[in-house]
């Protein structure tokens, strides 16, 4: 799907890869409407990418995801292509987790992207065209110690992202799930920026992502996994997943100091 003058929402967009994001769509000639929980940041995107419309909003409750999708839709006559970016993790010992934050994270990271897709699909069936464009994470096929949490909201994520894609496969509307490995933004905090240097994690530069997510959707990508090693431990996961469990051992040993030494 070519984005120029595509009707656009993108959620996250203030965030670290959503504002490069909004900026790469917007200079290929897309509509968009920017959605972010951060109003004042969302704001200072907006002012900069003439045209946008920032729809400041809460994506934690179907009701909010239903509120921004109708607003999205009216001031942009419509929608051809939606992005869940926005997301939020969480790098603990599993038995440290906030019972309340493992619930925001199910909303944010799973149920959000579903109530929107939800909320724009009829228009989109109506008109027979149109593409979601979900972005999970490379933990939403490897499940990674300490990102436990997180890695099940991708998990469903992709699961999600699966299932709607067959569900619509007679359709014309598209399903399109994006897997970064990490990469530098304000998400990964200085204990995770920490333990990614101890464990020689892969980290990549979000304008690289963006790049990157912007050709998944030129080229109609069903999926796609970023990185090597990364995407190739994703198939091998699949196949052998007692191997990356010893794979990992080492790793998530050093990485247990840091979640449990925050
Ligand atoms: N960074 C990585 O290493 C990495 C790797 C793989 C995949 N990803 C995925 O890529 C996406 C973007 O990540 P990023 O690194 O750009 O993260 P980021 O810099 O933290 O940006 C995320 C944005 O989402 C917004 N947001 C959070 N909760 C929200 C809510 N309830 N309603 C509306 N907006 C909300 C945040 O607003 P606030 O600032 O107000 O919270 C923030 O502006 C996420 O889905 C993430 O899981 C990231």
């Amino acid at each position: 799907m070519e984005v120029k003058n595509k009707r656009v929402i993108l959620t996250g967009a203030a965030g670290g890869m959503g504002r490069i994001l909004a900026a790469a769509l917007h200079a290929k000639g897309a509509k968009l409407a920017l959605v972010d929980a951060n109003a004042d940041a969302l704001h200072q995107v907006a002012a900069q990418l003439e045209g946008s419309y920032p729809v400041a909003g809460d994506l934690s409750s179907a009701e909010g995801c239903r509120i921004v999708a109708e607003e999205c839709s009216e001031l942009l006559g419509g929608i051809d292509l939606l992005i869940n970016l926005a997301g939020i993790n969480s790098f603990s010992a599993y038995e440290d987790e906030n019972p309340d934050k493992l619930e925001l994270m199910m909303r944010v990271n799973l149920l959000a992207p579903m109530w929107l897709a939800r909320a724009i699909l009829p228009s989109l069936l109506e008109q027979n065209s149109g593409r979601i464009v979900n972005v999970g994470s490379i933990f939403g096929s490897i499940g990674f110690a300490y990102f436990t949490a997180y890695s099940t909201t991708k998990f469903g994520l992709r699961g999600f992202s699966e299932a709607l894609r067959r569900e619509l496969a007679d359709t014309n509307i598209k399903v399109t799930y994006i897997a970064p490995r990490a990469v530098k933004t304000p998400m990964n905090n200085d204990v995770i920026m920490q333990m990614g240097e101890a464990t020689n994690m892969n980290m990549d530069a979000p304008e690289d992502v963006v790049k990157k997510i912007i050709a998944a959707i030129n080229n109609d990508r069903k999926d796609i996994y970023f990185g090597f090693p990364e995407a190739l431990f994703v198939r091998i996961n699949v196949l052998f997943p007692r191997l990356v469990d010893k794979a990992l051992a080492a790793q998530n040993r050093i990485a247990r100091k840091f979640a449990k030494n925050k």
